[in-house]
């Protein structure tokens, strides 16, 4: 089953996210990449915001974001209050992040995590279920609910 993903990043992430999208050539993961497209300068809040409203509104069953930490596009993505954006660094925290959160993008730090390993990331991010129906349901829930009081 082919699933979509959007990535996004600023020019921080633009080498690696070229890097992510070969990776995957011939496989079953559509990518639609939103930008940017070079390494010229450009401000990482901009990708941020156009990858949550894409993933928010189902044009994509997740997003790839990826900056110079990954933590500013994070926290761009995560003022949206549909989006779970989690930076990782390591498969564990990709892995967790899924299971715990349903987290529905996924972050990464260009300048703070080797391609391999971010790699690594984007397949377990991409293959591992979110455990419904319990414990991690009521929590993600509650996320929802702090965002409906502010
Ligand atoms: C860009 O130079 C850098 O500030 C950005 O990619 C990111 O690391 C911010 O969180």
């Amino acid at each position: 089953m082919t699933i979509k993903v959007a990535i996004a990043g600023d020019h921080g992430g633009f080498a690696l996210k070229t890097q992510i999208q070969n990776d995957y050539k011939g496989s079953d993961v559509e990518w639609i990449d939103l930008g940017t497209n070079s390494e010229e300068s450009v401000d990482y809040p901009d990708y941020g915001y156009k990858l949550a409203d894409f993933v928010a509104s189902g044009q994509a069953d997740f997003g790839v974001a990826i900056c110079g930490s990954g933590i500013g596009i994070s926290m761009a993505l995560n003022r949206h209050p549909e989006i779970r954006a989690a930076v990782c660094a390591n498969t564990t925290m990709a892995r967790l992040t899924r299971i715990d959160n349903n987290a529905n993008v996924l972050c990464l730090g260009a300048r703070t995590t080797g391609s391999l390993v971010a790699l690594d990331c984007v397949h377990t991010f991409l293959t591992t279920d979110f455990e419904a129906g319990g414990r991690h349901e009521r929590r993600v829930g509650k996320l929802n609910k702090a965002i409906e009081r502010a």
